[in-house]
Formats: C-alpha cells, sequence, structure tokens
C-alpha cells in the first residue's frame, strides 16, 4: 500500500478486537521504530501490553481501554522532541495502517502504568494505542485549505497536494490549529497557533505535507 493512500484510509480508533497482534508483525514494527529512532534520534518503544495504559474513565467511555498494545512515544529532551515524536511517530502510525493495523494517538492517559523505558533525560512525550480495530473508524470534519494556508507566491501545484494531505492528519481533538505558508522564495513555514500538543501536531503535519509534496521536511 502506498502512503497516500494509507493517509487516506487512516482514522482514530479506539474500539479494539480482543486479537493480539501476530508476531511476525511485531517483528516489522520494532524493526521500522528501530530505523526510525536512528533517524530522528528517539527512543519510540513498541509495549507489547498495553496493561492498564488506558484506564482513565475518559479512555474508558471512549473505547481505548480496549487496545491491546501500545508506542510509548519518549525521547531525549530538548526544544525539538515534541514535533520529532509527531513527525516519526506519524510515519510508524501510517506504516502500521499498511500492515493492516488500526491507532489513536492519545494524549490522555495513565502515564503511571505505561511500561515505558525513561531514562534520565529523555521524557514520554505521548501515547499511540495500536491493534486490529473493530471496525476502520470514520471520517470527520475538516478545515478548508483556504482556512489552514497561504500563497505568497505563485501557487504551486506540488504545495495544493501537501495542504491536502495535511488537512487529514490526526491533530489533538481535531483541532487542526496550524498555518502552511509558500514563501514568495518558495519554501514552507508551518505556524503553531496554539493549543494542547500543537507541535505535535505540527510534526504530523510535516509527515503528511512532506507525502502530499513530494517535498522533504525536517521536523523540530
Ligand atoms: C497529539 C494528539 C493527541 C490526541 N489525544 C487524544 C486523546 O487523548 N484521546 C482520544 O480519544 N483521541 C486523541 N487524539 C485523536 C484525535 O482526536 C483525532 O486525531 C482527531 O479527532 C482527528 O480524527 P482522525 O484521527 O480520525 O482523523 C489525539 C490526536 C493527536 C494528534
Amino acid at each position: 500500500m502506498e502512503l497516500i493512500d494509507a493517509i487516506r484510509q487512516r482514522h482514530s480508533v479506539r474500539q479494539y478486537d480482543a486479537r493480539d497482534i501476530e508476531e511476525d508483525k511485531i517483528l516489522l514494527l520494532k524493526a521500522k521504530i528501530d530505523e526510525l529512532n536512528a533517524e530522528g534520534d528517539l527512543h519510540l518503544q513498541f509495549v507489547e501490553d498495553a496493561a492498564k495504559t488506558y484506564n482513565r474513565l475518559f479512555n474508558r467511555m471512549s473505547g481505548l481501554g480496549s487496545a491491546p498494545s501500545v508506542i510509548a512515544c519518549v525521547g531525549r529532551d530538548d526544544a525539538s522532541l515534541d514535533q520529532r515524536v509527531g513527525y516519526y511517530g506519524e510515519k510508524l502510525v501510517l506504516y502500521a495502517q499498511t500492515l493492516g493495523l488500526n491507532t489513536c494517538w492519545t494524549g490522555t492517559f495513565n502515564r503511571k502504568n505505561l511500561n515505558a523505558d525513561v531514562p534520565e533525560g529523555e521524557r514520554l512525550v505521548i501515547s499511540i494505542a495500536i491493534g486490529y480495530g473493530k471496525d476502520q473508524g470514520r471520517g470527520r470534519k475538516a478545515k478548508t485549505k483556504e482556512q489552514v494556508s497561504k500563497v505568497l507566491s505563485t501557487g504551486a501545484e506540488w504545495f495544493d497536494k501537501g495542504v491536502e494531505l495535511a488537512l487529514l492528519a490526526p491533530t489533538a481533538i481535531n483541532q487542526q490549529k496550524f498555518l502552511i505558508k509558500l514563501l514568495p522564495d518558495e519554501t514552507v513555514e508551518f505556524v503553531d497557533k496554539g493549543g494542547v500538543y500543537s507541535q505535535v501536531d505540527i510534526g504530523i503535519v510535516k509527515c503528511h505535507f512532506e507525502i502530499g509534496s513530494g517535498r522533504k521536511q525536517t521536523p523540530g
């Protein structure tokens, strides 16, 4: 499956089947995590047993308590960490989608119960629930291209395609509080308009924009 198709098919899934992820897929996920950790200087971890990570009332009400496994998004704590987590974490989310798995970025979870390795100098930013969904999730409301982008140069087709896929990026509480600017010198600027986990959102948006536009983006 192409990553563009994975983007179009992905929706947040909060209700999971009881079945565990197969061993061969876990190995593939771990290999991808190793690759992304090396590239992004991160410490993403696959935690096979989500245990009581999602036992908060809000999680149980949404169904997330049924997630069998979880990705702990950990990394060296510096100013770029949240964006790096968003950018590389979303690459992992899309890879999982190509394996037929479902996911949900989850900022509200029980940190104490997530069995992650967080050494001195590192920080656990967020979690990603992962497993086989009861369904594939559903589409949701999105802003328009005009609401999230500004073209300060002659419009370019690659920019338009990048924005189109950026609108399909998951953001915390579907806030989509970002602005993507095409500057007169044809460079692209991502503006963080605030909100919870907004820097993680920007990293995710950069990942989608890169896939849509075909132009490499750098988190941080
Ligand atoms: C940084 C971040 C944090 C999120 N936190 C939660 C959460 O705590 N609980 C939850 O149910 N969904 C959470 N989500 C999922 C968003 O609600 C979801 O991505 C958004 O509504 C858009 O829907 P979609 O992912 O299906 O496109 C989070 C998403 C992101 C990107």
